[in-house]
């Protein structure tokens, strides 16, 4: 088995010994700091996701109640917007439509993968972007509240929550991004400023997004206060992702 960045990074033995689980978990999370994901592939059957990713924090229920959600196309529902369908998606970061605190982490890991191809998730590391903010614009978007809504699907399910945040915040010295490039409400007067930052920031997500192709068993694991995310389109409904959001726990 291989990681992406270590090869020596194994699932193989896990739980079998306290110390190299101990070992493994720290170089984890020195890769999930360093580069702002993970993905693992070649783990082996029988290996417990939501058991690794419970170390990290608690887990948010999803749009279906369950604290493990299953990712798997709706039918009915390709003619919206929506998480759970198999239409492509704008970057994002997942939960900024929630009261307080999005997912610190975003977590998922392929029970089935697509036949024919797409259906990978795309990412993007944000902090370059919002490193090379201009004092003015960084004060606008961490003091400047707007208002976000649900995707177009989850409003259809009467799953529609909103609210009202800045894009950026700071968190015990943690700086969190919230972002949608479609569902964030621009008011008159606050489009201009805000505008161009979603522009550029697309952009350079077209540019420049890393994409996971998801093999079974594959576990992507990313921070969701700093990279964006989405997905690309695909055919295969029996494509599943298993996905888990994890609180931030301070
Ligand atoms: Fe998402």
């Amino acid at each position: 088995m291989q990681c992406t960045y270590i090869s020596a990074l194994s699932f193989a033995d896990y739980g079998s010994h306290p110390e190299c689980d101990v070992a493994l978990r720290s170089a984890y999370t020195a890769l999930l700091e360093k580069n702002g994901y993970v993905h693992v592939t070649e783990v082996p059957d029988g290996f417990e996701h939501s058991r690794f990713l419970a170390g990290f924090g608690d887990f948010y229920p999803g749009p279906s109640g369950k604290l493990i959600d299953d990712i798997i196309a709706e039918p009915g529902m390709d003619d919206v917007y929506y998480g759970a369908n198999r239409r492509a998606l704008m970057p994002h970061t997942e939960g900024y439509e929630f009261d307080g605190l999005p997912p610190r982490y975003l977590a998922l890991w392929c029970i089935v993968p697509p036949v024919g191809g797409g259906g990978e998730t795309t990412l993007l590391d944000a902090y370059p972007l919002i490193e090379a903010l201009r004092v003015e614009e960084r004060n606008y978007l961490e003091t400047q509240p707007f208002d976000w809504q649900a995707s177009e699907g989850l409003r259809r399910r009467g799953l529609g929550q909103r609210s009202s945040h800045p894009i950026l915040e700071t968190i015990d010295g943690i700086t969190l991004l919230r972002f949608s490039y479609n569902n964030i409400l621009l008011l008159p007067g606050a489009v201009e400023p805000v505008a161009s930052f979603l522009n550029r920031t697309k952009q350079v997500f077209d540019a420049e997004h890393i994409t996971i192709k998801y093999q079974r068993n594959d576990l992507l694991h990313f921070d969701n206060w700093r990279m964006l995310h989405s997905r690309t389109e695909f055919e295969d409904a029996a494509r599943h992702l298993k996905r888990v959001q994890i609180r931030y726990r301070g």
